[in-house]
């Protein structure tokens, strides 16, 4: 709907969200209307950040102040343009429960937690009880070691309501990643790829050839693609300590905990001493992605040099965009 929305001739969002608080009194009816409305002013950027008038709105017709749950749902708070600025603390005043701890005390067939462990769970990085997804992102001891990751380095908005590509006539041109709030290809895959042991001349996958070097990717790195991890997601100091000696720190980020078999085109930063670009580098980006260097003041005056301009039609399929990150 959002796709069909930014084709079709600009509605007056604005004026029809304040004629309308009959809206308010018809109910359900009123709320899924009104929430369509809603809905128009987060796509049209000039009134991106509508949600807090939609809730006055509320107030004046002595509804109650907490937006409802399909307003809050369709919060501008979610789409771009709102969500790159969005913080924690914002995202989190509504979904405090990604945070909370709930892992199961024991599985249904009474298997706990703690008699099992999964095949990647075995690098020295993962220490600790079994942990949900975002808190192991998030909140974990090793996360905050060496991550700085906020909602929106993954959230970067998605369609609530459709996102399956191709599966209605409204979104039959939409770039969406089929069923995924994150777009996997730009964001997990920087951390969850395999490794590219080719490139690096080893003679084996890491898992056989480490010993070789002592479980130490510093012993090459050390001197090789040293301009690395300058965005604003990790904590690049924090890792060069802990790797010290350990090549698990490193493995776990580059090929220990690999979803996806297949690789990253990782940006190739120049580095003192790296001045050939090799035939298979020839494609690579010589930066990273420009919103993950906001934040960084050293960087981010080159980075908006570097960067195209922003697209203008804000939309959740935005977010989908093929990155190209394949291969
Ligand atoms: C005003 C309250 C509110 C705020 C603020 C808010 N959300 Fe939500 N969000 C909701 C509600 C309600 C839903 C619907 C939940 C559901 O269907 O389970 C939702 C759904 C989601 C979903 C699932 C979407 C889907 O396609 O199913 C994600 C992901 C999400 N929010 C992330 C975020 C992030 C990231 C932020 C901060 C940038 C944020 N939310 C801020 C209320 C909020
Ligand atoms: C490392 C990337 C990452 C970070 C950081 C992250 N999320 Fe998520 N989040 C995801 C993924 C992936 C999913 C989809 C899980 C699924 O589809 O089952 C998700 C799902 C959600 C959902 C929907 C939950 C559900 O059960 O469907 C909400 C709400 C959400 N995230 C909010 C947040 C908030 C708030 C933050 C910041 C405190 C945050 N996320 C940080 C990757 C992330
Ligand atoms: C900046 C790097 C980074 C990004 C981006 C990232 N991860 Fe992770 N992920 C990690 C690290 C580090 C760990 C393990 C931490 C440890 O050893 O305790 C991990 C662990 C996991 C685990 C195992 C959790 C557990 O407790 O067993 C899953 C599943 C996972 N990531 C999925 C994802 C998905 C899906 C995304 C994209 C939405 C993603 N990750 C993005 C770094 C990242
Ligand atoms: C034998 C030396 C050597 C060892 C050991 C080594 N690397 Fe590399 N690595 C290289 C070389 C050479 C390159 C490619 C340099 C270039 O871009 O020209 C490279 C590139 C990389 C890249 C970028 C790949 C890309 O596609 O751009 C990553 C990430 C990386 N190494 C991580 C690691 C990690 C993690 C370890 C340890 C688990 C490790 N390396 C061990 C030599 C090594
Ligand atoms: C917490 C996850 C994490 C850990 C730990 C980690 N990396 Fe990375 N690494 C990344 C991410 C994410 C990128 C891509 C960042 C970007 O967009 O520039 C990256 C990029 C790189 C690159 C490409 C550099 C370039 O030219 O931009 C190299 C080489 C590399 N890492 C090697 C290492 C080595 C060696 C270690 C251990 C000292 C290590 N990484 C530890 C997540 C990690």
């Amino acid at each position: 709907m959002q796709h069909a929305q930014t084709k079709a001739a600009p509605l007056p969002a604005r004026s029809l969200q304040k004629s309308s608080p009959l809206l308010a009194r018809l109910g359900r009816l009123g709320a899924v209307l009104s929430c369509s409305l809603a809905l128009v002013a987060c796509g049209s950027s000039a009134d991106s950040a509508d949600a807090s008038a939609t809730v006055q709105d509320d107030a004046a017709t002595g509804q109650l102040a907490r937006p409802d749950y399909q307003r809050a749902m369709y919060d501008p708070i979610h789409f771009k343009p709102a969500i790159e600025s969005a913080t924690d603390e914002q995202c989190l005043a509504c979904h405090q429960e990604v945070l909370a701890p709930s892992v199961r005390t024991e599985s249904l067939a009474g298997v706990q937690p703690a008699q099992v462990k999964a095949w990647y769970q075995d690098l020295s990085t993962y220490a600790g009880d079994q942990e949900t997804f975002h808190r192991r992102h998030l909140v974990t001891p090793y996360a905050k070691q060496v991550m700085d990751l906020k909602c929106n380095t993954c959230h970067q908005g998605n369609d609530p309501r459709e996102e399956a590509p191709g599966s209605s006539a409204t979104n039959a041109d939409d770039n969406l990643r089929l069923r995924k709030h994150v777009d996997v290809g730009e964001v997990c895959l920087m951390c969850h790829a395999k490794m590219n042991f080719e490139v690096m001349g080893l003679p084996e996958p890491w898992q056989k050839s480490k010993a070789l070097f002592n479980n130490d990717c510093l012993m090459c790195h050390a001197a090789i693609r040293t301009n690395r991890h300058q965005v604003n997601f990790l904590k690049p100091e924090a890792i060069e300590a802990a790797a010290q000696g350990n090549g698990d720190v490193c493995f776990g980020c580059h090929g220990g905990r690999a979803w996806y078999q297949m690789l990253f085109p990782y940006p190739r930063h120049p580095w003192p001493g790296g001045e050939e670009v090799p035939d298979w580098a020839k494609d690579r980006p010589t930066t990273s992605l420009p919103r993950f260097l906001t934040g960084l003041p050293a960087q981010s005056a080159a980075a908006a040099d570097a960067a195209q301009p922003a697209a203008t039609e804000p939309t959740p399929a935005d977010s989908a965009a093929d990155t190209g990150a394949q291969q």
